[in-house]
């Protein structure tokens, strides 16, 4: 474990976005994680994963502590399931592709978001109908003032849309070093309800599809819509989708008959983002180096050299516009910096 000093965080963070870190440290091991935690305060840290759900505006002169952590482990297995405990470093969908070699079921619809498995948990990623709490049993953190490893249970990480406790109460204070999953081994629960998916599979004339046959699907789905960060930098959506009452989406369906909505509950609507920015007029925008995705509007790219503050600037832009024009306010889903 060797600390460098003024590297470039541009290959570290899929927006591509230049900027330096004054000190920089790769961790391989939880005990080189430990020893970093004894020796500085929070405060003087900054914890670096996959780089895949952050902006990043200016250079960084805490310590940037690169979490490299791997190994895939079989903690319980019988005839139906399998439980596998991930090191939070494992690239996301090379744990999709090791689980679909084997047959594992349970994380083919999450096929080809980036980002590394430790990540997963904090903000519940989801596509096509799976969140990573319907598979999650635990994940095991390391508490950044004590070092004392905690095992988070399923109801414990107090999951929602884009949500978990290491977002809120506990947010700043651990660590994630490793996920443990429950997949299944036969009798596979498949989701293919979303519509994208179901469309995709009958244009390949699949029937009685199998979890492969879901992930391709997947993937040609998001390759289609999503830029590939190794092309055009980006975070994926950069705002969450707004969820509002009843009663404010029935004002906007008198205004705009077209909008699209998923019921949440009783009482409240969640309208794409997606949407609302494409219908204000930013969708395949480009200002020089950075703009709004042709093919999807909730994805804010960088071309090249975009700075993360252009990229901020853009985003400030949209949130004001969609407030004027729809009375919505939109949420930022990638952590800015
Ligand atoms: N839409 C538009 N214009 C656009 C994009 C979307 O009108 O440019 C509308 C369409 O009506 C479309 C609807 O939005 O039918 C939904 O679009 P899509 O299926 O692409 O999903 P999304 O709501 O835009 C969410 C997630 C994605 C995830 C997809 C598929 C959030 C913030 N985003 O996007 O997650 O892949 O569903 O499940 O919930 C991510 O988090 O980084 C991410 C890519």
């Amino acid at each position: 474990m060797q600390i460098e000093t003024n590297i470039s965080l541009k290959p570290y963070n899929t927006f591509g976005i230049d900027v330096k870190a004054k000190k920089y440290v790769s961790i391989n091991e939880v005990a080189e994680l430990v020893s970093i935690l004894k020796e500085y305060s929070s405060d003087d840290l900054f914890i670096l994963s996959g780089g895949s759900n952050m902006l990043l505006t200016t250079d960084i002169s805490s310590l940037v502590v690169h979490l490299n952590l791997n190994g895939i482990e079989t903690v319980y297995e019988d005839d139906h399931i399998i439980r596998l405990k991930i090191a939070a470093g494992e690239n996301w969908h090379k744990v999709v592709n090791y689980c679909l070699e084997r047959d594992y079921g349970g994380i083919e619809n999450l096929s080809l978001i980036p980002g590394n498995t430790g990540s997963t948990p904090i903000q519940n990623i989801g596509a096509y109908g799976v969140e990573i709490k319907d598979v999650l049993v635990s994940c095991d953190a390391i508490n950044i003032s004590n070092q004392q490893i905690r095992t988070f249970h399923l109801s414990e990480c107090k999951f929602g849309y884009r949500d978990s406790v290491f977002k809120n109460e506990l947010k700043g204070q651990y660590i994630i070093t490793s996920v443990t999953l429950e997949l299944t081994k036969k009798g596979h629960f498949l989701k293919t309800e979303y519509g994208a998916i179901n469309t995709e599979l009958q244009k390949r004339d699949v029937t009685n599809p199998t979890i492969q046959d879901i992930s391709e699907a997947v993937v040609k789905i998001r390759s289609e819509k999503l830029p590939d960060p190794k092309e055009i930098g980006n975070s994926g959506s950069f705002f969450k989708n707004p969820i509002v009452s009843l009663e404010k989406y029935k004002t906007l369906k008198n205004n705009f008959e077209d909008i699209p909505s998923y019921q949440v509950s009783d009482s409240e609507v969640k309208i794409p983002a997606g949407w609302l920015i494409e219908k204000s007029g930013f969708k395949g925008k480009r200002f020089g180096e950075y703009g709004v995705h042709k093919n999807q509007a909730l994805v804010l790219v960088n071309y090249g050299n975009a700075s993360g503050n252009e990229i901020y600037q853009l985003s400030e832009l949209i949130k004001l516009t969609i407030d004027r024009i729809f009375g919505i306010q939109i949420e930022t889903e990638v952590n800015i910096f």
